[in-house]
Parts: C-alpha cells; structure tokens; sequence
C-alpha cells in the first residue's frame, strides 16, 4: 500500500502527521500543565488576600465601631481590583472560573482546552465572632489567558513554518536525485528496445553519475556487437547466397548441357528406330525421364538462384514468382500491389526481399490452409515495406520458426531491418521492413 503511494505523499505524508501530532501534543501539555501554571501565577495574590483578611479581622476586633470600620475598609476598595468584599446576605462567593473575563481575540475553544483552576480564595471577616462576609479574590486572568494563546500561536507557528521548510528542502533535495534516477531508467528502456546511440544524460549525485555512465558503456558495448553480428549475419547472407549461385552455374552449365544432350540424342534414336519396337519404346520413356529431369533442374535453378533479379529487376523477377505460384495454387487467390520502383532496388535488398516473398508464399502454401493472399511490396520515402498476407488458420500456438522464417530474420536482420509476424483481422500478416536509402540505385 505505502509502495503504490507517490514519491510527494510518501514525503509530505509523514510530515503532515507529525505536525498534527505536535499539535495534538501542545493541547495535551497545555491541558495538563495549564491549571498548575494558572494556580501558581495567581498564587501570591491569594496569599496577600488571607494576609489582607487576618489584618482587616484584627483591625475590626480592636475597633469600636467595627461596622464603620468595615464600611470604610469596603469602600476604600476599587471595583476593579482582584480583591473584593462580600456580604454574607449575598450569597456565595462567586469562583475565578465562573467569573472569567474573555480576553479579546482568543477563541473559546482555546480556553475551554485549558484547565481553569478554583483558586478558592474566599476569606471570612469576622465582626463579634460572626461571620460577615468574605473577602474574595477574583483575578482577572484574561491577561495570562491572551499570554497563553499568543505562546500557542508563536509555537503552532515555527512548527508549522519548521515542517513547510523541511519539506521543501527534502522534495527539492529528492526530485534533484529522483530526475537522473528517471533518465537514466529510460535510457534502460531505451536501450532494451535497441537503441545504443542516444546516450543517458550523466548528471545528479556520485553514484547515480557512476551508474549511468556504466549503462552508457554498457550500450556502446552492445552497440558494438550488435554491430558484429550482423557483420556476420550479413556475411553468412551473402556467402549462402555465393553457394546458392556457384551450385546454380554448376547445374545450369554441366549438369543443363548433359540433360540436353541425352535429350538430343534420345530424340535422335527415337527417329531412327522402329516405331513399335522394344527400343523405341524405352528411347520414349528415356525421353519422358529426361524431361522431367530438366524440369526439375529448372525448379531447382529457380529456387536456387532467382537468375533475373540483376537482368530483369526486382518488380519483374517478383511479378514471375508470383506468375509461378498462381500456377502451382491455383485454389489459392493471389492478389498483389508490386511498386514499379522495386526495379531502382538491387543487391542484398533486391535478394532479400524476392526471398521474403519467395518463403513466406511457399508458407502460405504449405501451411495456412488459405483460399487468398495478398502481396504487398512498395517503398515509403527510406523504407521498404513488404508484406504478405493470407487469411488461413494464422500460426500455430508456441510456433517455432524452421529454416524458412530463421532465414528471413537473418537476411532482414543483415540489413537493420525488422520482421513481424501478426495475426489481424481473421489474416496471417508477414511484415518486413527495411532501411531503402543505401540499395536504391538511380533510375
Ligand atoms: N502463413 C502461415 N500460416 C500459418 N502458419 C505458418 C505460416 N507461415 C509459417 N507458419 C508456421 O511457422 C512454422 C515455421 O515456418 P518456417 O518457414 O520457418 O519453417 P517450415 O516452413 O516449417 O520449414 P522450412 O524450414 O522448410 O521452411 C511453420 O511450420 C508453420 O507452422
Ligand atoms: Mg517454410
């Protein structure tokens, strides 16, 4: 739960608790310790009252006319000192607590949270051993009441101003550590995806500094193999590709010639031998063997090498590809979108690409149980996109790729492009995308 809470609550969070405990906590002690302070503030005032009446007893029993002398003692009284005279007929003496005068400005809730003490500081005056009245101490307690809640203000006020402070200070402190943390988690992003040349900025504290500057060496590392290996898989692109075309020249010059010739002169025995004899028939099915040896041969060239690309240009040599497969499924219904400008493309790309369609259609054959398919091949300012679609049963589930889709990544791979296999809208998709620019040649 705390893990899922943003940096600012976690920070302020605790913060905030604690300026409401420290709150809590002056009410606490002020609730406390307030009567004790209040009752020993007023303390000497009692006493002087007690002192005051003992005086004023002892005075009124020596006097003659006690009543006068009380009278005068009363009167001498200002009605707004603490210490007042009252008559036995006028009841009991009123406390401090209940006559409480509200000082200007404090609010009640603040004086209902102190604990306001019962000074009890009524003292009896005596005329002829009866008692008279009393002479009461009432403090008027609003100037330490005022004294109090301005102690409150000044104190809620730097814990307050303290907290703000110490906030700010820790939210600048962890943003200022937090942003290269955050750069430098996307530049790990960055670089799982493949990207080794933006580099994560190095900045904050020592040992975030050392961390990026080792996943920035880490990236030029990867940069670098990366690098190697498709040097290498180029390399093995075009040394299969320099097999495939020695073993075609070799079919196509020794083994073409031969089959010709065997041709050749089988149809020559054919001519010279009887029409019904034993001869005649074999030389027919020599002759039959023959053809279908070339035909083979032929296949087998084509698959070998696609011969045209350099002489008739990718478009053309895809166009034939696609001739040869509507004759091989003739159930499946093959459309396409060839761009005439594939003929500007030659090389590696040319070869990739007549290979992607070659392989990915011999799939659709194979495997997708399709009744159409569609091709796609054009070029998008520097990218070559080529797509082949079918709407058969889609792959397999935990399909794994065999010689065909391993070639096909190699050879796209080679060339810093990408592949992807989709499943869209009830339709196989084989999507290749690759970099244009360098293999375009002038038209
Ligand atoms: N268009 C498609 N529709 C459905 N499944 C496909 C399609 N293309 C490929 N697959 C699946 O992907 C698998 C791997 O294909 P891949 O071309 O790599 O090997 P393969 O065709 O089985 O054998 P080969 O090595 O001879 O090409 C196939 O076995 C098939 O299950
Ligand atoms: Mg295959």
């Amino acid at each position: 739960m705390w893990q899922r809470l943003s940096f600012t609550t976690q920070l302020f969070l605790p913060l905030g608790a604690s300026l409401l405990a420290a709150l809590i906590m002056g009410g606490v002690l002020l609730h406390t310790f307030s009567g004790g302070q209040l009752a020993e503030e007023n303390e000497p005032g009692r006493r002087s009252t007690r002192v005051i009446a003992a005086a004023l007893n002892n005075t009124l029993h020596t006097s003659d006319n006690p009543r006068q002398t009380l009278d005068a003692f009363v009167h001498s009284l200002d009605t707004s000192s603490d210490i007042q005279f009252r008559s036995a007929e006028a009841g009991p003496a009123p406390s401090a607590k209940d006559d409480l005068r509200k000082p200007h400005g404090v609010p009640q809730w603040f004086i209902d949270l102190l604990t306001i003490p019962d000074l009890d500081a009524a003292s009896p005056v005596m005329i002829d051993g009866k008692r008279v009245g009393d002479l009461i101490f009432l403090p008027d307690m609003s100037a330490d009441l005022f004294e109090k809640w301005i102690g409150f203000l000044a104190l809620t006020s730097l814990i307050a101003v303290l907290m703000v402070l110490t906030g700010t200070i820790a939210f600048v402190l962890a943003r200022s550590a937090l942003r290269p943390l955050q750069h430098l988690g996307e530049g790990l992003t960055r670089i799982r995806r493949g990207d080794y040349i933006t580099p994560i900025p190095v900045c904050g504290p020592p040992e975030i500094r050392q961390s990026c500057e080792e996943a920035n060496a880490l990236a030029a590392t990867l940069a670098q193999l990366s690098e190697d290996n498709r040097d290498l898989l180029h390399r093995l692109v075009s040394l299969q590709d320099d097999e495939r075309r020695d073993l075609a020249r070799e079919l196509h010059d020794e083994l073409g010639p031969l089959l010709f010739s065997i041709r050749a002169g089988t149809i020559a025995l054919i001519e010279t031998s009887p029409p019904a004899g034993n001869l005649g028939n074999s030389a027919q099915q020599v002759l039959q063997s023959v053809e279908a040896l070339q035909q083979t041969n032929r296949r087998i060239l084509d698959r070998l090498r696609p011969l045209y690309i350099e002489e008739l240009g990718l478009e053309t040599s895809v166009q034939t590809l696609l001739v040869n497969f509507r004759k091989q499924a003739p159930h499946i219904g093959l459309t396409a979108t060839i761009d005439p400008g594939l003929n500007a493309i030659d090389g590696p790309l040319a070869r990739t690409v007549y290979r992607v369609i070659q392989e990915a259609l011999t799939n659709v054959l194979r495997h997708a149980r399709a009744s159409n398919a569609h091709v796609q091949a054009a070029v998008t300012g520097e990218t070559l996109v080529v797509e082949i679609s079918d709407d058969g049963d889609g792959f397999p589930e935990g399909n794994a790729f065999g010689r065909g889709l391993t070639g096909m990544h190699e050879r796209v791979r080679a060339l810093s492009g990408s592949l992807s296999l989709l499943r869209a809208d009830e339709r196989t998709y084989v999507r290749c995308r690759l970099p244009a620019g360098a293999s375009m040649s002038p038209a």
